[in-house]
This record gives C-alpha cells, structure tokens and sequence, in this order.
C-alpha cells in the first residue's frame, strides 16, 4: 500500500492516477473527505487526516510500504503555514512512517536551505534533515517551479484584465518542471530507485515570466496587449504581511520576488552527477551530496 499524503493536490492527484495505472494498490490522506470522493471511485482508500495533527496519522500509515508527501503549507488560507505543515507536519508524517515501518518520499523545493529568505525554502531544508536522520533510506525530490503552475496563474491575470500580469520584472530566468515529469520521478522513487538519495528535479529549460506571459499572450483573443507587470516596490511593501496566516498575498508577494531576483537556474544535462533523463528527456534528476 502507498499512501499519498496530499493526494487531492496537483501533483498529488497525478501520482495517485500513475500509481493506480500501474496497478499499486493507493490511500490518500487528505483533511476533506469531499474532494477525495471521486478518489474512491477509482478504488482508493482514503484516510481522514491532518499532518498538523499527529494522532490522526497512525490509521493512515497503517500497513503502508511507502508514504509520498506531497503537501505544503505555503499561502494557504486554512491556516497551515511553511513551519506547521512542511517542518512540523512533515515531522509528524516521518514519525508516523517509522513507526509503521514505512519508507518516505519526501517533496521538497529545489534549493531549500536553512538560511533561505523564504520560510518555505528553510522549513522545506528542516523536514529534509529530520527525514535523512529518522529513515535514512528514503528519498527526497527537490523540484525545480511547476510550469503548469505558473502558467495558469498567467492565465487567470489575463482573463481578468486582457493581459497577463507579471509580478515583478519577469526577467529573471527560473528553471521549470512540467508535473507529468515529476510524477515520473516519483514514481522512479517509490519503485526503490534511489533509496537514501536528495534529488534535484529540474526541467530542461531555464525561462523568464516575461517568456511564460508571452505563450500565453499569444494564446489570447487579443493578442497585442501588452504584458503589465507588478512593480518590485509594490511586491516588498505586500511582503511585510508575508508572515500574517490566512493572508496568501504576503507569502506570494516574497516569493515573487525571490524568483525576480534570485538566482534560480539550474543546468541538470550538464551536470556532473545527472542520473536519469526520463520521459521524453525533459527532466534531470541529480544525485545530491
Ligand atoms: N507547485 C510548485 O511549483 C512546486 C515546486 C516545487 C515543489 N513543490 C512541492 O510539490 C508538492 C505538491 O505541490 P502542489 O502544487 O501539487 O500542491 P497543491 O496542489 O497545493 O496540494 C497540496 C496538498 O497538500 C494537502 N495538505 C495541505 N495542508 C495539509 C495538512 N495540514 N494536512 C494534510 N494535507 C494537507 C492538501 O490536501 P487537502 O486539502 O485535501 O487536505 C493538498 O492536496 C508540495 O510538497 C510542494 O511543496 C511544488
């Protein structure tokens, strides 16, 4: 049995259809026995719970091999927070997986550190280190920014206003991932791949918002509109709130603004330790010291 924490998600939900596909048996652990509804249509088991609340994992873990966690707590509006969810409920999960003698896929972000500006980024660098240290077998996928992500938030900006909006300069080159190839990845993972392995899962391209707003103003009705942008001035003064729960804008506005200036490329066919190409060879996944 997998269970997929953060199965009503995403990339969740992706990897709970490609592990079905494949015939794995699946449980899906999610706070909101609605949206897994359609879930147990396809036959899967779903399990009642809150990483925040440690006493409601025991049943989900039950009987299980393999946890993948793909939950987060970054700009929710139901109260979880970077430091409650991905530190401290990711810690719950891992206890919860050791106990029950399973192994942990853990989702991480690419280039999460412990003195990272963004708090997500650091929790994310803290849940890694607990489950290094409690299940040193597991496995941990950083993963480069969702393409499919950004491009609908591109989206949504533009059928609001007739034009996408970019916050920031949009000039800043990020790596992207497209989901499909992170599902590969974990699923490569759960088969046993790579046990006791930090993977970066970046995509093959390094490309600027600017870029993304662009395939998705040719996609318009009205084409010629230009790209409006939210000036950096404005993201710093939204990030002070970045720190308010139940306010997204303030986390969002910060992490705009780390991708407007950061650097966030990553180059995974020239790397030295690059160990899989999968797919239609659009994803690295790069063995990490
Ligand atoms: N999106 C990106 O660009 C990106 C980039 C790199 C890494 N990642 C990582 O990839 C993973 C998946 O991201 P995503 O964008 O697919 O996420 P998503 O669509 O926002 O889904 C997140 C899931 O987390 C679950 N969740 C949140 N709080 C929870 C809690 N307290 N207890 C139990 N479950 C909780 C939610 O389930 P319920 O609401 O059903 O409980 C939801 O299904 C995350 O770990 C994320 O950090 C994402």
């Amino acid at each position: 049995m997998i269970l997929v924490a953060g199965g009503t998600g995403r990339l969740g939900a992706d990897v709970v259809a490609a592990l079905l596909a494949e015939g794995s048996p699946v449980r899906v652990l999610t706070r909101d026995a609605r949206r897994a509804a359609p879930l147990r249509r396809l036959g899967v088991q779903v399990a009642i719970g809150d990483v925040r609340e440690p006493g409601t994992l025991g049943a989900a873990v039950a009987g299980v091999r393999t946890v993948v966690s793909t939950v987060h707590g970054f700009a929710r509006r139901d109260g979880g927070t970077p430091r409650t969810v991905d530190r401290d409920g990711n810690g719950a999960l891992v206890e919860a997986a050791a106990h029950a003698g399973a192994e942990v896929v853990l989702l991480s972000v690419l280039g999460a550190a412990p003195d990272h500006p963004l708090a997500l980024f650091r929790m994310k660098a803290a849940a890694e280190e607990h489950l290094r240290a409690r299940l040193p077998r597991s496995t941990i996928l950083r993963c480069a920014a969702f393409a499919e992500l950004h491009l609908e938030m591109l989206a949504k900006t533009a059928s609001r206003g007739g034009a996408p909006v970019v916050l920031g300069r949009g000039d800043n080159p990020v790596n992207m991932v497209s989901v499909p190839d992170v599902v590969s990845a974990v699923l490569a993972a759960v088969r046993g791949e790579f046990p006791g392995e930090t993977l970066d899962v970046g995509g093959p391209e390094d490309l600027t918002l600017v870029q993304l707003a662009d395939a998705v103003r040719r996609g318009l009705a009205d084409p010629d509109r230009n790209v409006r942008h939210v000036p950096r001035s404005v993201l710093r003064a939204v990030a002070t709130l970045e720190r308010l729960p139940r306010l997204p804008v303030g986390q969002i506005a910060a992490l705009a603004l780390a991708m407007d200036c950061l650097p966030m490329t990553y180059d995974a066919l020239h790397h030295p330790d690059a160990v899989e190409w999968r797919g239609s060879a659009r994803v690295g996944a790069t063995r990490r010291g």
